[in-house]
């Protein structure tokens, strides 16, 4: 049991997530959205996301999961393993009073935690760029949609999206 944890994800039309180690689109709007579903929670990510990021996003605690046993990443937690994440998400959750555990990619940490979690907070971005990041399949038999509200582009958005919520099935 334990504190759950949920993924939250954006996610073009061709399921890339990203290319070249960075995002391919600029939207405002879910940028917004990214830090309402994250702030006050521990979050878990690949070392090449927290790489692209390149800082300690304020008000969230960081869990950088990588092989490198000397990797140093200032301001945030380093592990050497998936289950360590978890492991120390569940202690952090506890500590800030979190209702969850947010999985912030990129398409490896999303790969390896999908069947760890109990629900997908996902931007569905209306482009299909070239990248070479990709979220994993979404398995129907195992997937639910509860949720979905389309947004046309608002400043700063480079094309429309979705916000679509999914629980186990
Ligand atoms: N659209 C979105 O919502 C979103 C969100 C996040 C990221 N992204 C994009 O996704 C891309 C990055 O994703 P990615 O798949 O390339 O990388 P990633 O998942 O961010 O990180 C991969 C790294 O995690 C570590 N790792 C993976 N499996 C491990 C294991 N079993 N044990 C220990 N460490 C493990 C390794 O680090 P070491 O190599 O250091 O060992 C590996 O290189 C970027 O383009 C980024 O912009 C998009």
């Amino acid at each position: 049991m334990g504190v759950p944890l949920v993924i939250v994800a954006a996610v073009a039309r061709n399921g890339v997530i990203g290319g070249n180690n960075r995002l391919l689109w600029k939207l405002r709007s879910d940028m917004h959205h990214f830090r309402a579903i994250t702030m006050g929670k521990p979050m878990i990510m690949g070392r090449r996301t927290w790489d692209s990021i390149g800082r300690p996003l304020p008000g969230r605690e960081t869990i950088v999961v990588t092989r490198d046993a000397s990797f140093v990443a200032p301001g945030a937690h380093v592990v050497q393993d998936p289950e360590s994440a978890i492991a120390l998400g569940q202690t952090l959750a506890e500590r800030l009073k979190s209702p969850e555990i947010v999985v912030a990619g990129g398409g490896e940490l999303y790969a390896l935690l999908l069947d760890r979690c109990s629900a997908l907070h996902l931007t569905q971005v209306d482009l299909a760029p070239d990248g070479d990041a990709f979220f994993p399949p979404i398995d129907p038999a195992r997937w639910r949609e509860v949720g979905r509200a389309a947004h046309d582009p608002g400043p700063g958005d480079e094309a429309g999206f979705s916000f679509v919520d999914y629980v186990r099935a």
